[in-house]
This record gives C-alpha cells, structure tokens and sequence, in this order.
C-alpha cells in the first residue's frame, strides 16, 4: 500500500482519534465523509447554527483529500477552452470566479487554522515542449474570461522550453493538516465527529443514516464521498480514474514556489514543499481508468522522473487518488433526486477548489440563502448532448462488466499460482471469487461481485485492494468498502464449505 507525503508529513499524529458512532443521534445535518468537502460543509453549518453530525468510515482525511497535489486554482486541470467549447463564455467566466471564491474561502480557513496549513499563493504555470496550440487556445479562452493570464518562463523543469503560460495569485497549502485544523474549528464551533463510522444504509425520506454502531436522524443528509453513496443516475455517467503521484525529498530543489503543468504528448504536473526545514518535489502523472490498467506501471512512470537524484538517505513517498470526471465537465451539486439528500461529485482533478466551492453552495441551499453558483452546477441538470459521448463510453463499459469478457474477468488464475501478499480473481464452484494470499499464506476469499451494482472488482497489486471498473468502488482484501459509491462490504466466501478445500 502507498502513502502519501500529506499524510506522511503531518503535524497531528492522530494521537487524539474521533470516536465510533454510537446509539442514536439527532441533528439538524448528517454529513457523509470527512474529506475537504464534508469538513468545510461542515464547519460552514456549524457557524450557521445547525446541529451537524460528521461521519468519516476510516479516518479524517483517508480518502481523495489526503492523496491529493495540495494545489488550489481558479482555473482546470484539463482546461477551461473544452468548457467553452461545450457551454459557452459566460459559464468558462462563472466557473472562474466561483474558484477563485473558493480559493478564498480556504484562505480564509487557513488564517484561522494556523501555519500548519501551510497556505500560500503562488502562480500556477503551464509548458509544454510539443504543442504549443493547446497553451494558445487556454491563453484566448482564460483572457475572455477575465482571469489574470500573462506569458512568461518556466526553464527549471523536464520538458520546459523557457516559455509558458503564468496564472498569478493561485495557491497551494497541505491539505491533510487543513483538513484536521479545520475538523478541530469545526468541533469547537459544536459539529460532532464520529471517525471508524462508515454509512451502511442511507434511508432517504427519513433523512436517516445508519452505521454498524449507531443512527443519526436528521432533517438533511449531505453525502459528501467524492461520488455519492448508493445508486444514482449520474454514476452511469462518470469516469472513473486513478492518478498517481510521487514525493522525494531533494535539498538541493531550487525551484520556485507553483503549480507547474506540463501540456502535449507528457501530461503531468510538479510542485515544490517545505515542511519542517525539509525539501520535497512532488510529480504527478496523467490518470488511468480505475481498474483496467497496471497500479505499478502508472507509478513506476511517475517514479522514473526522480530517479537519477535520489539519495539513498532521503524521504520518499508514493500515492495513488480516485477522480471521479462528469461528462458535461462541471461538477454536479446540491439537491440530489432524493428529497432530503444533497451531493457533490465530478469533481475531475480538481477537488480541492471544488470540494470547497460545494460546501459553500450546499451549506446556503440547506439554510435557505441564495448561492450564485447554485445553478450552474446544480445536479439534477439533464445536458445530453454535452454528455453522451462520455455518457454512452462508461455505460458501455458497464455492461461489458455485467455481461462478461475481458472487462468483467481480468483473467481466472490457479489460487496456487498466486505469490504471498497478492490477489486474482478464481472461478470456482461456477463463482468468480476474490483471492488474496497475505504474506503469510493465509487465503481470504471474498465474492468478485462489487456490492454496487455487480461488476467484477479487479485486483490492485499497489494499493492491494479489489478496485470495480464500472464506478470506482473499492474493497480491501477483507472485503471493506475503501471508497466508491458501495455501501454493502463484498460477501465473503467459506472456501471450506463451498467444497474448495483444495484450493490453496
Ligand atoms: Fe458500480 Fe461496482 S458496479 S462500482
């Protein structure tokens, strides 16, 4: 398994764990997920005077937020000019300013939090040393739409060419320990929070949530996982991807402070951090699809970039993060389909600005004030001919899962070819079963069925877990939900009952 530099580097050492969900509780606002947008949901509702109950499954900050760059920017990772393209100038304009707000709003937090956000401004830069035309088309698009874009140079990094594209006034921080901070100001402004309390049934219409330890009955649910719990439309809709990043420590790092985005045939970004007298370059590659590609392989590509200054004494971190990207490009928040459930999901690369920005606009349509941004990204949107290219593409490749062939079943292994500390997928008694042999030798069998909506999970040999291709939702080697849009665990199997005491 990974880990990230965020959560390697932190200045709380967790010492003081949030507790279980326990019994039944009451409150005006349950969240769902303790990553940057149920947090700052959260602390927004708590200075409104809601009652608001937080309910994390792991721990604060496990999920995107903490395996994510740390970089906060008004503008995409994949460009504002295919924005325009699909909804004009006017909403490239708005998407913008709604950023650069919620840019703010984190800065603001951050004053409050304390130096241990590391919040700073910087510029972000982009280069490119074969296609100069997509920096052209950002640069036109980005002026039209009043951000403040210059020409200048960039020379220090791979691929860079002297000249680039420079945004001012954009910003980076460490979101893990923001993430913490902000749960604590959070907690002190009267939000409980509940940690090692993952939502097992969400009851719309009661406005209900329950847990294995407990209940909390609400008025409103905000189901703040990256992609929202339970089945809904919008996941047939979504691709799922896993980017991968890589930390090295590297004293001798002259680089300034940015956001520095490589464009052309290399996509890829790279960043500067100091934490504690200590230096670190942070790389980041270009995403796969979740389940159908090589964890190690995208990793090693990212890796590869350092390896000639690494010395044997220096710290080094790796880390792997799920994005979920919406087919008209924009995010979808607010009320969901259900009547007292709010989301925020398709976020692409860019969550922690939009993470923030949902929490905003769903912390004022929960207490009844007007929110700018609320319409443009409200989620119950229908834009089908800015959709169904990527929209027919992901259901596609869902019924390929469904139905059966290579997606569905990467490839049946023998359980006795399968080394110590790995997983395959093995059919068996006419099931396909999840198998994974720990470092000792001990087999644990799981269904291969994903509990969302069937797909078979395929094994991540990085994260070592059972990642479903179809909407992101991942297992561990117990069966656990890791994230994605399950609820229910992946059932496990008695290999000894099922008449496979052989296997092994
Ligand atoms: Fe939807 Fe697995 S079937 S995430």
């Amino acid at each position: 398994m990974t880990h990230s530099v965020w959560r390697g580097t932190a200045a709380n050492d967790r010492a003081s764990r949030r507790p279980r969900l326990s019994g039944r509780v009451e409150a005006d606002v349950v969240i769902i997920g303790g990553g940057i947008t149920g947090v700052t949901c959260a602390a927004l509702l708590g200075l409104a005077g809601r009652r608001v109950v937080l309910l994390e499954a792991r721990t604060l900050g496990f999920g995107t937020t903490g395996h994510s760059t740390g970089n906060l920017y008004e503008v995409l990772d994949a460009g504002l000019a295919g924005v325009e393209k699909k909804w004009g100038k006017d909403v490239v304009s708005r998407v913008a300013a709604s950023r650069r707000e919620a840019v703010g709003l984190v800065e603001r937090f951050a004053a409050e939090i304390g130096e241990t956000t590391a919040f700073r401004r910087c510029p972000l830069v982009q280069y490119s040393e074969d296609d100069w035309s997509q920096i052209e088309e950002e640069y036109e698009t980005l002026r039209a739409a009043g951000v403040a874009v210059r020409f200048g140079e960039c020379e220090e990094l791979p691929g860079a060419t002297g000249r680039a594209l420079v945004i001012d006034g954009q910003a980076q921080f460490h979101p893990f320990n923001y993430v913490l901070g902000l749960a604590e100001w959070a907690a002190a402004h009267g939000v409980q929070i509940y940690e090692d309390s993952a939502a097992v049934e969400i009851a719309a219409g009661d406005a209900l949530v329950r847990t294995a330890s407990g209940s909390v009955k609400a008025k409103a649910i905000v189901v703040a996982t990256h992609t929202p719990k339970g089945i809904y439309g919008l996941h047939g809709q979504m691709r799922t991807c896993r980017g991968y990043a890589a930390a090295y420590e590297f004293p001798s790092l002259t680089l300034p402070h940015g956001i520095f985005w490589q464009r052309g045939t290399v996509t890829r970004s790279f960043r500067k951090l100091e934490m504690e007298g200590r230096r670190y370059l942070i790389t980041v590659g270009s995403p796969d699809k979740t389940g159908l590609h090589d964890p190690e392989k995208s990793l090693a590509a990212v890796e590869s970039l350092f390896v000639r200054k690494v010395r044997a004494a220096d710290e080094r971190w790796a880390w792997s993060a799920q994005a979920y990207h919406s087919p008209d490009l924009l995010p979808y928040i607010g009320h969901s389909a259900l009547h007292d459930v709010y989301i925020a999901t398709g976020f692409g690369a860019d969550g922690l600005t939009y993470g923030t920005l949902a929490a905003q606009i769903l912390c004022d349509t929960i207490v009844g004030k007007d929110n700018r941004w609320a319409d443009l990204y409200h989620a119950g949107r229908f834009a089908p001919l800015k959709s169904a290219k990527q929209t027919l593409a992901e259901q596609t490749a869902v019924l390929k899962g469904l139905i059966g062939d290579r997606l569905a079943v990467p490839d049946y292994t023998e359980a006795s070819s399968i080394p110590p500390g790995s997983g395959a997928i093995v059919k068996t008694q006419g099931r396909n079963v999840a198998l994974y042999r720990d470092p000792a030798g001990g087999l644990h069998a799981v269904s291969a069925a994903c509990t969302h909506l069937g797909c078979i999970v395929h094994w991540n040999a990085l994260e070592k877990s059972w990642d479903c291709p179809c909407h992101g939702s991942r297992f561990g080697t117990d069966g656990s939900v890791i994230e994605g849009p399950a609820l229910a665990t992946l059932e496990p199997v008695d290999l000894a009952r099922s008449g496979d005491a052989e296997i092994g």
